[in-house]
């Protein structure tokens, strides 16, 4: 008489790699596609919040400065929706806020405060000697300093391509907007950039 041991039902994934790995990949594809395919459609995540604006020329500038100076590294740009977020940031942080962002700064490392809503916290005075030397205002402060963007100046010509590239993916500038740029930054520095990005910053909801 032969032995029937023909491993069945969940047994028979248990005991197959193939098996286990191809059903895993499925389960958690169904599980990210029903939770990310969503937000695509949702009034609250795609919808602009009041009172947003695209980015002028020279705020653009300055944020694709934070960007290549790695800002991101030690500052987030998202108050948290818990009570002690809103007692030190502000207001909490709405999607809605970040539809022109590509790509968003939310970040998660936050050596220094966030910095969602800095805008209008300080005079760009401040800004100014803080990154210079933010040691001058901060004696405390471990944030380098940023000398150089007083000196480094901001190419007009390649600010019309920042903006299509943008309008590409859905920001909605205006042809005007794309041929008024370079004179947006004209005789202007990657301070003067910086400064008015960060002045913008969280003033959407104000
Ligand atoms: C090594 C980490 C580090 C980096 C990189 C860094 N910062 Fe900071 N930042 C800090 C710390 C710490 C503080 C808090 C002390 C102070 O105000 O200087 C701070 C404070 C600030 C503040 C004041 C925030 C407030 O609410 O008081 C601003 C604005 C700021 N940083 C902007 C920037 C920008 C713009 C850059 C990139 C050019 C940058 N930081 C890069 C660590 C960093």
């Amino acid at each position: 008489m032969s032995q029937h041991n023909e491993p069945r039902g969940h047994e028979r994934i248990e005991t197959s790699n193939f098996l286990m790995i191809v059903l895993i990949l499925v389960a958690v594809a169904i599980g990210g596609i029903v939770e990310i395919v969503p937000l695509f459609f949702q009034r609250s995540t795609t919808e602009p919040a009041p009172g947003l604006k695209p980015y002028t020329a020279l705020q653009l500038a300055g944020r694709d400065v934070y960007i290549r100076e790695g800002c991101y590294n030690c500052h987030s740009q998202m108050v948290r929706p818990f009570r002690a977020e809103a007692l030190r940031y502000g207001a909490l942080s709405t999607a809605g806020e970040f539809v022109y962002d590509h790509p968003f700064q939310w970040g998660s490392k936050r050596t220094g405060p966030d910095l969602h809503r800095v805008g209008g916290k300080y005079s760009d005075e401040w800004h100014r000697a803080h990154l210079h030397n933010p040691r001058d205002l901060v004696p405390e402060s471990n944030m380098p300093a940023y000398p150089w963007l007083e000196a480094a100046a901001i190419d007009p010509a390649s600010m019309a391509p920042r903006l299509k590239a943008l309008r590409i993916v859905g920001v909605p500038y205006t042809d005007e907007e794309i041929a008024k740029a370079a004179e947006d930054v004209a005789g202007r520095n990657e301070l003067d950039a910086l400064v008015a990005y960060l002045q913008v910053l969280g003033t959407a909801n104000k």
